[in-house]
């Protein structure tokens, strides 16, 4: 097993990473001196896999868990479905000790994560991300949140997890379109942070495709790290932790022009991380090999690199990245790479540039 440690003085918390990892669950809980009763949170789709062992391993070690079916997707990132799982947990009486497992991908995360924040001015929270995503990316950091009809994560809480655990078993079951879409964050953590860590990633991503839990693991624990050591020199986001935004602010606009449609968050942003490595060797002198590096990787992936925009489709592009939490005094702000593991967060990019970068960009 691996274990990567996020150092957060008092509030630190353990990654643990190994296969099977379900199935230790009761145990791994029983380690964090918790009180008996607790939440399972879950959708249906993993739930169909999961929620019985991990319900029976809280059971085996002495737990007293409420098992809380959330409906999967998106839509279920709302206050309504929050109220639904605090209905539940007063229904079974769970206090001060008690705590929440998320067991699911990032909607099911951010979801059951913003319960506990909340609940109770707060409940110890267990995540067992099972998307690759959730595993390099939702479940570590602390973030947590729902979506209102106005925006995406416009409510939440900043409440770190007690102990992670990603069981690798558990992507086998993952459809391909989502496991290609994590590795859409997984490839921005080499670029942003590591360029050894790109070169495996370059090496190994057939094995990676093929969920070999020994490739794997390495991989997932490396983004962890980057993620922890980011986020544990700036918990609350107000500079460095910004480079983990390499490529979202032009796929969060595609994402939002696109109504959270046509693309899954990694398909935008892979989008996105093409288009920011080319502003990034006209801003920041990112050599153009590396550009095609960065390209041929997410393309070796499975993911879109470009995007063919009308003309109107464009404008609404850019109104929409004028929209996102970035921008400061209507001035667009990128994270750009001067070369592959080294970013920086804060460069204005004039809209004449960025409109000539989506007309060319197709
Ligand atoms: N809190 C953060 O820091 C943070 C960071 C990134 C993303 N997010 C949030 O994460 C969400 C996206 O998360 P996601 O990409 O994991 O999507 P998701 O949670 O919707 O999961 C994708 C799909 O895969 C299914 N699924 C999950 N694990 C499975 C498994 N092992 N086997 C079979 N099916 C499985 C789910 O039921 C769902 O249908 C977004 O809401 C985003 O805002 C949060
Ligand atoms: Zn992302």
């Amino acid at each position: 097993m691996r274990i990567v440690r996020v150092p957060l003085g008092r509030r630190s918390y353990d990654i643990k990473i190994a296969s099977g990892l379900i199935s230790k669950l009761g145990v791994e809980c029983a380690r964090l001196k918790l009180g008996r009763r607790c939440a399972l949170i879950t959708d249906p789709h993993v739930g169909r896999w999961y929620a019985k062992p991990a319900y029976n391993s809280l059971s085996r070690a002495g737990f007293d868990p409420a098992l809380i079916v959330v409906p999967a997707g998106e839509t279920a990132k709302s206050l309504k479905s929050a109220q639904s799982c605090y209905r539940r947990l007063a229904a079974h009486r769970l206090e001060r000790h008690s705590f929440v497992v998320a067991l699911g991908g990032g909607v099911v995360g951010d979801l059951a994560g913003f319960v506990a924040a909340t609940y109770l001015r707060g409940l110890p929270l267990v995540q067992v991300p099972t998307t690759l995503l959730a595993q390099v990316d939702s479940s570590v950091g602390g973030k947590t949140g729902v979506n209102l009809p106005a925006g995406k994560n416009l409510v939440g809480a900043f409440h770190q997890p007690r102990l992670v655990l990603c069981d690798l078993a558990v992507l086998h079951t993952l459809p391909l379109r989502q496991l290609r879409a994590g590795l859409a964050e997984v490839i921005k953590y080499g670029i942003i942070y590591d360029a050894r860590f790109f070169q495996r990633l370059e090496r190994d991503l057939p094995q990676i495709l093929q969920r070999r839990a020994a490739t794997l693991a390495p991989v997932i624990a490396r983004c962890c790290e980057i993620k922890a050591a980011v986020v544990s020199q700036d918990e609350t986001e107000s500079g460095l932790r910004a480079i983990l935004n390499f490529g979202h602010t032009i796929g969060h606009g595609l994402e939002a022009i696109s109504h959270y449609g046509a693309y899954l968050h990694g398909e935008a942003i892979a989008i996105g991380q093409v288009a920011a490595a080319r502003l990034s060797e006209q801003f920041s002198s990112l050599p153009a090999a590396d550009t095609a590096r960065i390209t041929a990787l997410l393309k070796r992936a499975g993911l879109p690199t470009t995007v063919r925009l009308t003309a109107p489709a464009r404008r609404r592009l850019l109104a929409a990245m004028q929209l996102d939490k970035k921008v400061r005094n209507g001035e667009i702000r990128f994270v750009l790479a001067s070369r592959i593991g080294k970013a920086a967060w804060g460069r204005p990019v004039p809209a004449p540039d960025l409109a000539a970068l989506l007309t060319s960009h197709a």
